[in-house]
């Protein structure tokens, strides 16, 4: 009665990775209960979703090849807009977040293109990133959050929708990205390891939170409708000082690593997971998010029911 905080399923959104195939259903061996679905395997764990009253999932498409360009990323046939389309088709109310960023779908796994000297392009970026926005959005994505943190493609990813007739699309910016060894696990779940250097360039310092607000107000002006913190339980500072700077929806991800170490250690009868679990959801409820991006929404919805 007098719990100050509840985390309850409507505060979920649960990430899927999608891949080629059918009946595709691949554990990813650093993150226990979560697996690599191919299309069909995707919408029935869509409806295990809604059937557990989660309101939304995060889609992120791995492509059979990948290529300097991250090609299949913004093709209208690409892997995440043919998840799309099932999904939507099978739960039309189900909210469908699509995930932008070129990481997943380029040989050299970094977000944006390559120079010849292995530099980030931040510019030239930028128009395959609204395609890929627009290519989601008309495969039926109802919220746009690109991941990839070049800068300016907030503005640039608002205008292709606005032209392309998705003026009323939201987009939720990964704003407070940090530069995070927190990725691991989801780098081998979505193969997207950079090949050479690292994400230091465009993702961010974990020392600094004064930048971090910077960010969500660069975003914010560009168009961004919602912002997120990533991740999240090494940073619930930012998180608060996110939420009492903004009037918009605060996001944050609790992100692979942090699911991996709760599941790796209740595994080793080290912590009970179900408490663990749940404390930290709470605390980053806690700390002001208004939407948790979390591999255990399906476990904690269930434990909520
Ligand atoms: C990049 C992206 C990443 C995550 C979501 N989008 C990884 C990265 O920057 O390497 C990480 C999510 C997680 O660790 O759960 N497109």
């Amino acid at each position: 009665m007098v719990r100050e905080t509840n985390v309850s399923p409507g505060d979920f959104i649960y990430p899927l990775f999608v891949v080629e195939g059918e009946r595709v259903r691949t554990p990813i061996g650093s993150m226990p209960g979560v697996f690599n679905v191919s299309v069909d395997e995707a919408v029935r764990e869509a409806g295990e979703v809604v059937a557990l009253g989660i309101p939304s999932v995060i889609l992120f498409g791995i492509p059979k090849s990948k290529d300097a360009q991250g090609s299949d990323a913004y093709a209208e046939d690409g892997i995440v807009q043919r998840a799309l389309r099932a999904i939507k088709r099978a739960h039309p109310n189900l909210v469908l977040m699509a995930d932008v960023c070129l990481c997943e779908y380029t040989d050299h796994g970094h977000c944006g293109l390559l120079d010849s000297h292995g530099e980030v392009l931040n510019d030239p970026t930028l128009p395959l990133l609204a395609k890929m926005a627009l290519t989601c959005a008309q495969a039926g994505a109802d919220v746009i959050a690109p991941s990839d943190m070049m800068d300016g493609r907030v503005a640039a990813i608002r205008s292709k929708l606005d032209v392309g007739g998705f003026a009323q699309t939201p987009i939720l910016s990964y704003a407070a990205k940090y530069a995070s060894a927190f990725y691991g696990p989801f780098r081998e779940a979505a193969q997207s390891t950079p090949q050479s250097g690292d994400r230091k360039g465009y993702q961010m310092d974990p020392g600094n939170i004064r930048e971090a607000l910077r960010e969500v107000e660069l975003d914010l002006d560009e168009g961004a409708d919602m912002v997120m913190v990533k991740p999240a339980l090494a940073y619930l500072d930012v998180i608060r000082a996110v939420k009492e700077r903004t009037q918009v929806h605060v996001a944050a991800y609790n992100v692979s690593g942090e699911y991996s170490m709760i599941k790796a250690a209740a595994q080793n009868g080290w912590i009970d997971h179900d408490r663990a679990m749940m404390e930290c959801l709470t605390s980053i409820k806690r700390a002001g998010a208004d939407l948790i991006l979390t591999y255990f929404a399906k476990d904690a919805a269930r434990l909520l029911a």
